[in-house]
């Protein structure tokens, strides 16, 4: 099959513009910037292209598919289905669930259990320490023979910086990234949202940026002493990007990702009960997004990740305070990026796959990435004019707490192929 005349984006290759792309068993053939193959074209040997963006499949660092032990939330079949709508080939699963996945067994489940979806490729990630408590590391020697590609107690943080230190030290022999959620468990107490002006005027707990920063600063501190390699998840304070940019400067092997949400919105946008927009780290000022978007420019945010937190329509109807931290991102994460921050210039088209493909493909050595000839044909086909409006019924997470519920997005994938296999037509799984 031809896909002719579309705009490859393909950073690795240093791709930008009008392509013709041959996929064939699976795999990328060539690619022309004329085509004359000598020969007409039948409707399944060609794909008219035009007007579309073509862009290696995205991989996203941080997704919670929730399986095993909280399928009312999400599951591996379901996140994975919801992956493809986005435009995500390749999702890298959190191990936060019930059990938590801190074991050579459960890491070859949440495997199996992705290959059994068949849809987009699924890594999972294993826990640092023990059922998530931060007291005991992890076999990660077997975790990594079992298929791990990551190290991570994301939704909970290491408060021991001896079991951190521990981890770093140890995460080097199976060669495997810590993926750190930098929270000052006794700063953040409690809190429901970003402490501030908007926090105080609402009488809503805050969480002080000090309480990521603290951390990420620590962590720095144990990346340099240990020689380990560390990735930040979801970074939101400008004190953070500050400590990233000055700990890269020092050659720490450190890497760093941001959510569209932290980008998007800020904590002027929190009120009573916008549940929807209660994430962990919370929503902060409008300085601490320039400044993500910043760090993002210049390299100092390397990725972005979605960080797909899915909950409850029930649990989320509870009062902020209350309510579980998460926002959905696979299938809306694309588009919004694409509506408020490349289509108003913020952001280039080229830098976003950059961010979003290339770039934790090449970190986490994951397949993808680029549509060099020779690699597996995970790709995506944007169309900028396609619209939808996000509803419960065409998500195809079982979950629906995003803050763009009800909302028209701009700007969406419209087909999504791994490994040459056409997933995802117009928004509808195949
Ligand atoms: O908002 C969040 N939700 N932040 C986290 O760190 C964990 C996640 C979850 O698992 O729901």
């Amino acid at each position: 099959m031809w896909i002719k005349n579309v705009h490859l984006v393909d950073p690795a290759q240093g791709i930008s513009g009008i392509r013709n792309v041959l996929v064939q068993d699976g795999v990328i053939q060539a690619i022309s910037t004329d085509l004359d193959t000598g020969e007409q074209l039948s409707d399944e040997q060609a794909l008219d292209g035009t007007g579309k963006y073509l862009f290696p499949g995205l991989i996203d660092v941080h997704t919670h598919l929730r399986e095993p032990g909280l399928e009312e939330k999400e599951d591996i079949a379901s996140g994975s289905a919801a992956a493809i709508r986005g435009g995500f080939t390749g999702i890298m699963a959190m191990p936060n669930t019930q059990p938590v996945i801190d074991q050579r067994a459960l890491v070859e489940f949440v495997k199996h259990q992705g290959e059994r979806a068949g849809l987009a490729r699924v890594y999972p990630i294993a826990a640092v320490t023990k059922g998530q408590r931060g007291e005991e590391l992890t076999e990660m020697v077997d975790l990594r023979a079992g298929g791990a590609v990551a190290l991570s107690d994301d939704g909970r943080p290491i408060m021991n910086a001896e079991v951190m230190r521990l981890a770093l030290e140890y995460a080097k022999l199976p060669d495997l990234i810590v993926i750190t959620h930098s929270e000052d468990a006794n700063l953040a107490l409690d809190g429901c949202m970003h402490w501030g002006e908007t926090s105080l005027a609402l009488g809503l707990k805050g969480i002080p940026s000090s309480a990521e920063a603290v951390m990420v600063a620590r962590d720095m501190l144990l990346a340099a002493q240990t020689g380990g390699k560390l990735h930040v998840a979801h970074v939101s304070a400008w004190e953070s990007v500050e400590i990233i940019r000055q700990a890269k400067r020092q050659g720490i092997d450190v890497t760093a990702e941001v959510n569209p949400h932290h980008l998007i919105f800020s904590d002027e946008d929190v009120t009573l009960n916008s549940t929807a927009l209660k994430v962990n780290p919370p929503l902060r000022s409008q300085e601490d997004c320039e400044a993500l978007l910043q760090g993002a420019l210049d390299g100092t945010i390397d990725f972005l990740a979605t960080d797909h937190a899915p909950h409850t329509w029930e649990e989320k109807a509870q009062p902020m305070p209350e309510a579980p931290f998460g926002i959905l991102g696979l299938e809306t994460a694309l588009p919004a990026v694409w509506q408020y921050l490349v289509q108003p210039g913020r952001l280039s088209v080229e830098k976003m796959v950059e961010m979003w493909s290339a770039l934790p493909a090449r970190r986490f050595h994951l397949p993808g990435g680029s549509l060099k000839v020779g690699e597996a044909a995970d790709m995506v086909l944007f169309d900028p004019l396609a619209k939808e409006r996000v509803s419960r019924d065409n998500l195809a997470s079982k979950a629906s707490n995003t803050p763009f519920l009800d909302q028209e997005l701009r700007g969406l994938p419209v087909m999504t192929w791994v490994a040459g296999g056409l997933k995802q037509k117009d928004r509808r799984i195949l």
